[in-house]
């Protein structure tokens, strides 16, 4: 028998758990890690994976401007479009919508199933 998740929502974390300039690592049933940042008081995510190569940019770091560097040859993207915005990073990486409610932080990423 299958098992059919609804992952329209997916649960990141307690918003006071993660703190200014911090990333965390989140993997949702269906697609691959995910990069979650908090910068001021607002939250975003991207892909977790360098477009460059298989580093994880939730190991680098992101500065006030919302530009996450690559931990492995200093790439960087704008983590609120996904844009690349220097070498040796060309590609855009996946940005995805989060929200904060009743002080939990969710991916949105719209409405569908996976099956397990
Ligand atoms: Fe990210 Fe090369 S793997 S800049």
């Amino acid at each position: 028998m299958d098992l059919v998740v609804n992952v329209s929502r997916f649960f990141v974390c307690v918003a006071d758990e993660l703190g200014n300039n911090e990333i965390r690592q989140v993997t949702p049933p269906g697609l691959g890690p995910v990069a979650v940042y908090r910068v001021e008081n607002a939250f975003y995510a991207t892909d977790d994976i360098c477009s460059h190569g298989q580093a994880s940019l939730s190991e680098g770091e992101v500065d006030e401007d919302c530009v996450v560097e690559c931990p492995w040859h200093g790439g960087t993207f704008d983590i609120r479009t996904g844009e690349a915005l220097s070498f040796p990073c060309v590609l855009p990486v996946k940005v995805y919508p989060v929200s904060v409610e009743d002080g939990n932080v969710y991916l949105d990423l719209g409405a569908g199933e996976v099956k397990l």
